[in-house]
């Protein structure tokens, strides 16, 4: 019995591919602690990811490597990043379709947590057209699905400086959607309780809306994290002359963790770092769970810590620096059993209106495919199998603009709070629903299937035979789509029509957004195709 339970075991710990032992990351109160001793856990930061960073644009479908499933690359810097008592690295975007064992797992050994962002170029929420789609959501849950079996796994980030300024604060919503949705899936698959964040820039007009917009209402919805990108201390500044001063006041009563997802000012290089002392000093530990330096490889925009060739990692003038600095710190924390935390209330949710456009209440619905298809089956008019993704805004610009609103099933406005049920569905479903119910309208409805050929007549799943869950699962959108489906499929990681999870390499996805209409208002025209219609667009229909 014993050899067997020992051979059990070993058989499960190699099966889940999991080694070094290192101990979780937990959240308690506003702060980060070691789960089996109680210490609490400082941020020692540096962003670790060539080609992909903060100013990556959104849209762009570029190659990237995965640096964690760079093993060579990973075992190269992984003795710098000691140096540098690293104990968290920020990752921006990894494909979920390759294997992260070996760096993972070398991390661990080094103590190195990491905070992953769930985007990557050309699949996340665009700022200026944005939408929370099933697309989106089979992407972050991939990246959940491979990052959630290992203990060094500290986080992760539903976005990265989507909104930046008043007019887009509406794409926050989307953003927040995410971030519960997420939050849902970890709980549903019951992997470990992993932490769900965001990472926001630090624009003076809506920084203090942004915080408390994803603090507010309710917890299940929130964030568990804050990370603050910031490059306000410049050279040989203070607390008071960069504002960490009064960030820190913002931040006093905040109920979860806060810490610098970046930071790093380098308009005077080399950077001295002096910071560094101020953030895991006495002024801001108590509000601050440290930070994460921008960043490790030195790349066009000179924020490198090391300038890496022919494999070779060269330690910069900024690694010396920010290396003594960090070398000095000790920040001195409480221990978990000891806190009892005073500020567990959320923040209150800015109310629309000047410089702020996203209702906390209802956010955007969790893309369901299920509830797509099902739709879609249901349809007797449906979208033709020759008609071309690049036609679609012209189809969508014709149906949504004939009377009986045809397209408020699909309409999503942030600022309203109105979405349609199927807002999230792919593209080619959201135009079949559009198409059959203008047609469905009409006294002669095959007459009205047209739109020049690019709507034709199917044969629709009669309602008695579709499932069950399909019935109940239309029923509950209405013949409208506009009312609010609840009920959820569950196990679904892959939210998507044929771009199951993980199956896309990086960069052969294309950003295919829908279009933002406000129906009973008529504004249409915001269709774009955000990036190059290769590989995804294809999927998505
Ligand atoms: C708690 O555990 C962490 C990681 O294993 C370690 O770095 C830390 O020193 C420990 N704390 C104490 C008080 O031993
Ligand atoms: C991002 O771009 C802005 C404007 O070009 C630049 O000032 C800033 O240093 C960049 N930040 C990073 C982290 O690359
Ligand atoms: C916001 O304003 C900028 C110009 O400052 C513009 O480029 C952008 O398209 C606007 N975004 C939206 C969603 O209107
Ligand atoms: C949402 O609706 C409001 C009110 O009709 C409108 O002013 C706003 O432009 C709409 N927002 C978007 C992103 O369509």
């Amino acid at each position: 019995m014993k050899s067997f339970t020992i051979a059990a075991a070993a058989t499960a710990l190699f099966a889940s591919s999991v080694s070094a032992a290192v101990d979780p990351i937990v959240i308690k109160g506003s702060k980060f602690f070691y789960k089996t001793n109680g210490t609490q856990f400082f941020m020692k930061g540096v962003a670790y990811q060539q080609g992909v960073g903060t100013n990556t644009t959104q849209t762009e479908n570029i190659d990237y490597t995965d640096p964690l499933a760079d093993e060579a690359g990973c075992k190269r810097d992984i003795a710098n990043l000691v140096k540098l008592n690293t104990n968290t690295i920020r990752v921006y975007a990894i494909d979920p379709t390759k294997n992260h064992d070996a760096c993972m797992n070398a991390l661990a050994a080094a103590g190195i947590y990491v905070v992953s962002d769930l985007s990557q170029p050309g699949e996340s929420i665009i700022r200026d057209d944005p939408a929370w789609t099933s697309d989106l959501y089979a992407r972050y849950t991939s990246v959940i699905d491979v990052m959630a079996k290992y203990d060094n796994t500290l986080g992760f980030f539903a976005g990265n400086e989507v909104s930046n300024q008043p007019n887009n604060t509406h794409a926050s919503a989307f953003v927040k959607a995410a971030v519960r949705d997420m939050k849902k899936y970890i709980k549903q698959k019951n992997y470990r309780a992993i932490g769900v964040g965001y990472a926001t820039n630090d624009d003076p007009d809506i920084r203090e809306k942004m915080a408390n917009f994803f603090d507010c209402g309710d917890r299940e919805e929130g964030i568990d994290f804050w990370g603050y990108n910031i490059y306000s201390w410049c050279g040989d500044s203070s607390f008071k002359e960069s504002g960490y001063d009064v960030r820190t006041k913002e931040f006093e009563s905040y109920n979860v963790p806060v810490f610098f997802a970046e930071y790093g000012c380098n308009t005077i290089r080399p950077r001295k770092f002096t910071d560094v002392g101020t953030l895991y000093g006495k002024e801001m530990t108590s509000v601050w769970s440290g930070g994460i330096v921008y960043m490790y490889f030195e790349e066009k925009n000179g924020f490198g810590l090391v300038s890496v060739a022919d494999d070779k990692a060269e330690p910069n003038a900024d690694f010396t620096a920010y290396s003594s600095q960090i070398a000095k710190v000790t920040p001195s924390g409480v221990n978990m059993d000891n806190y009892n935390p005073t500020n567990t209330a959320g923040a209150n949710c800015p109310s629309v209106g000047s410089g702020w456009a996203a209702q906390a209440t209802p956010l955007p619905p969790t893309p369901n495919q299920q509830l797509c298809d099902c739709m879609y089956e249901s349809l007797s008019c449906a979208v033709g199998s020759d008609v071309k993704p690049t036609d679609y805004k012209d189809l969508f610009g014709t149906v949504c603009g004939y009377k009986g609103e045809p397209c408020a099933g699909i309409g999503k406005n942030a600022t309203t709070g109105k979405f349609g049920a199927y807002s999230m569905c792919s593209p080619k479903q959201q135009l079949g629903f559009a198409f059959n119910r203008y047609a469905s309208q009409q006294s002669n409805f095959n007459e009205a299937c047209n739109f020049k050929g690019a709507a034709v007549a199917q044969k629709a799943k009669a309602s008695d035979s579709q499932s069950s869950q399909c019935k109940a699962l239309l029923n509950e959108a209405g013949a409208e789509g506009t009312k609010t489906v609840t009920s959820q499929p569950t196990g679904t990681g892959t939210g998507n029509g044929g771009a199951a999870s993980g199956s896309k390499s990086p960069g052969a996805a294309g950003a295919l957004t829908v279009p933002t209409f406000e129906t009973g208002y008529l504004q249409f025209g915001l269709y774009a195709f955000t990036a190059v219609l290769s590989g995804a667009a294809m999927v998505l229909l």
